[in-house]
C-alpha cells in the first residue's frame, strides 16, 4: 500500500487501454504501436488505491491487473460499443491508442495481389471518438481524462484537445522519441487542464500513473 492508502475508495473507474485492430481481411488488419502499459499501470495503481476498476482493453499481451475487470475488443468500434456500455462511472480515463480510420468494408476472404497491380488503395471511415462521446454523454463522469500521443508541438496540440474534445484533463506525451512513450516502461506527461498544468515523470509507467492519479484526485476534490 502507498502513502495515498485507499483514496479512490468506492469510486468506479473506467479505463480504456491499448490499441485498436482494424481489420482488411481475415489476415490483415491496420494497427498502431501502443503497448497498453500505460493504461495496464493506471488501472492497478487505481484499484490498489480502492477504486472499482472496469477496464476496456485492445489486443495487447499483458496480464489482468489484480482487482481489476477486464473486457478484451479488438477494433475501436467494438471499444466504443464496450466504453459506453460501461457508463456511468466516476472517472474515465481513455488511455487507449484508438485507430482514427477504420476500412470502409473488410473483405470476407483474402485480398490476393493480382499480376500487373503494383499500388493498392485502401478506403477508410473515420471511427468514433470515444473519448469526446463520453465527455458529451448525458451520463458524463465527474472527471474525463484524454492521453494525447504527438510527435511534436506536444503542449498545443494536447490544449488543443482539451478544448475540443471538453475533458478535464489531458496527458499528453511524446512518442516516437527513443526511450519513452510506446513499447517502453518509461514514460514522461505533461498533464493539462484548462488553467494550468505540471509535468510528471520521466518515470517507469507504475510510478506515473500514481502521480497521474494524484493529479486527478486533487481535481476530484475541487470539483
Ligand atoms: N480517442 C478516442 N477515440 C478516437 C480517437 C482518439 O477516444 N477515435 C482518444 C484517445 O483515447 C485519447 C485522445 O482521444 O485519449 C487523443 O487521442 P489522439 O490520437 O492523441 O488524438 P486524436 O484526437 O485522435 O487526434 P490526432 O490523432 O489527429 O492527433
Ligand atoms: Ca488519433
Amino acid at each position: 500500500m502507498t502513502a495515498r492508502g485507499l483514496d479512490f475508495a468506492e469510486r468506479r473507474v473506467l479505463i480504456s487501454a491499448g490499441p485498436t485492430f482494424e481489420d482488411i481481411d481475415p489476415v490483415r488488419f491496420i494497427g498502431n504501436r501502443s503497448s497498453g502499459k500505460m493504461g495496464f499501470a493506471i488501472a492497478h495503481a487505481a484499484a490498489r488505491r480502492g477504486a472499482r476498476v472496469m477496464l476496456v482493453a485492445g489486443p495487447v499481451s499483458l496480464p489482468t491487473p489484480d482487482d481489476v475487470q477486464r473486457i478484451d475488443v479488438r477494433s475501436a468500434a467494438q471499444m466504443h460499443a464496450a466504453v459506453l456500455g460501461q457508463l456511468p462511472a466516476d472517472v474515465y480515463i481513455g488511455a487507449a491508442a484508438v485507430a482514427d480510420y477504420t476500412p470502409r468494408e473488410p473483405a470476407a476472404i483474402k485480398l490476393k495481389k493480382r499480376p500487373g497491380q503494383d499500388t493498392l488503395t485502401l478506403e477508410l471511415v473515420r471511427t468514433p471518438d470515444i473519448l469526446a462521446e463520453v465527455a458529451a454523454h448525458a451520463q458524463r463522469p465527474r472527471l474525463v481524462v484524454g492521453f494525447a500521443a504527438e510527435t511534436d508541438r506536444v503542449a498545443e496540440y494536447a490544449r488543443g484537445k482539451l478544448v475540443a474534445k471538453k475533458v478535464d484533463l489531458i496527458a499528453a506525451n511524446r512518442v516516437g522519441v527513443a526511450g519513452c512513450g510506446f513499447e517502453s516502461d518509461d514514460n514522461a506527461l505533461s498533464v493539462l487542464w484548462p488553467d494550468g498544468g505540471c509535468e510528471l515523470g520521466p518515470a517507469p509507467k507504475g510510478e506515473l500513473a500514481d502521480a497521474l492519479l494524484d493529479v486527478i484526485a486533487r481535481h476530484w476534490a475541487s470539483r
